[in-house]
């Protein structure tokens, strides 16, 4: 199975995944991001579909199509987003359905989308996590694979909080991606 990381931040997921001892064939960015770094000094070759357009005008399918021709081109069977910035659309799932896993920084389906750890603060929540599920078209929506949970602290902040939440993700995910993987191998 040739596996893809997708990120656009600092990659501390990715990182956790190679050091699991999981074979990554491309690491896919976004955007100038420090997963780049990391990929190059591991040797890991990056695919960089940068985005011109962050506003209204952006063409998610089309961002979207060129995305799976460049993963389709390196004969990619499982994708796994790790901090990706970009929401992709349908010919994505298409293409990629039931193969495409993430890593959501909340214990969902409470607090779905980007600021997940902002508003379990906010909500007074005592307990959150995180939660790896098959990404679907719906945003953070698809079967969950599984869960962690992260006691709220009195004193945190939304960043000490995420970088707690950081730490059990870099265990869950890359556990969940073996057996994931064991799975699919098992199928075909
Ligand atoms: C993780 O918390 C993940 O759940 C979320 O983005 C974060 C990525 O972290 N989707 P990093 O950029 O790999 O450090």
């Amino acid at each position: 199975m040739r596996l893809a990381v997708l990120a656009s931040g600092t990659g501390s997921i990715y990182e956790a995944i190679v050091n699991a001892g999981i074979s990554v064939a491309t690491v896919l960015v976004d955007r100038p991001c420090k997963a780049i770094d990391l990929a190059e000094s591991d040797n890991i070759p990056v695919t960089a579909v940068m985005r011109t357009e962050f506003g209204k005008d952006f063409d998610r399918n089309a961002y979207s199509t060129e995305i799976v021709t460049q993963l389709q081109r390196q004969q990619i069977d499982v994708i796994a987003m790790a901090g990706f910035g970009t929401v992709l659309g349908k010919p994505f799932f298409d293409a990629y359905n039931g193969r495409v896993l993430n890593t959501h920084p909340s214990l969902l389906p409470s607090f779905p989308g980007w600021h997940a750890v902002r508003e379990a603060l906010a909500h007074g929540v005592k307990i959150t996590g995180c939660t790896v599920h098959l990404a679907t078209l719906e945003v953070d929506a698809g079967p969950i694979l599984a869960q962690a949970s992260v006691n709220i602290e009195v004193d945190d902040t939304e960043a000490k909080l995420h970088e707690r939440i950081k730490l059990v993700e870099r265990d869950l995910y890359p556990a969940t991606i073996k057996t994931f993987i064991a799975s699919m191998e098992h199928q075909s």
